[in-house]
């Protein structure tokens, strides 16, 4: 599992976002960082195995979903047309848009399904201090992102 998404069940965190750089996510994310580069989108326990909620930062809209433990963040818009992907549902680690019915691996975007040929953009997530992050401000590398966050 991808180190950046362990949730942070620590109690002693429960005083957290006081910009105290011993707090950490994880070896890689202080506080400080998190507040820097990322975007608290969501309390952890917003979302559910299989569900997702659409959010907005900047007025770009964004999926968050969990699926198998992880949460993932992409954009809101199918990889065929111009639709809300958060119109669909998911399918296991897939969210199926609600027009055409193409799915997109929630970890790469990637379009499983025909008519859909382009993938969703991704976007890195940071699950800590009870909260989810993204970073907003360009999506992964898809292929890079997969392999970081399975771990091989
Ligand atoms: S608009 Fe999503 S599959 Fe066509």
């Amino acid at each position: 599992m991808n180190t950046d998404q362990e949730r942070d069940d620590d109690d002693d965190d429960d005083d957290y976002l006081d910009n105290d750089d011993d707090d950490y996510a994880d070896d890689e994310w202080p506080l400080s960082r998190l507040q820097k580069e990322m975007v608290a989108v969501a309390w952890v326990n917003e979302l559910a195995e299989g569900q997702f909620k659409q959010v907005e930062v900047n007025g770009q809209a964004f999926i968050i979903a969990e699926a198998h433990g992880l949460i993932y963040a992409l954009a809101d818009q199918c990889g065929h047309e111009d639709y809300p992907l958060s119109y669909g549902c998911i399918h296991g680690d897939t969210i199926k848009c609600s027009l055409h019915g193409s799915r997109f691996d929630l970890l790469t975007g990637f379009p499983l399904d025909e008519p859909a040929e382009l993938p969703v953009p991704v976007y890195r997530v940071v699950v800590g201090f009870d909260r989810v992050w993204i970073d907003p401000r360009e999506p992964v590398d898809p292929e890079e992102y997969y392999h970081e966050v399975k771990g091989y």
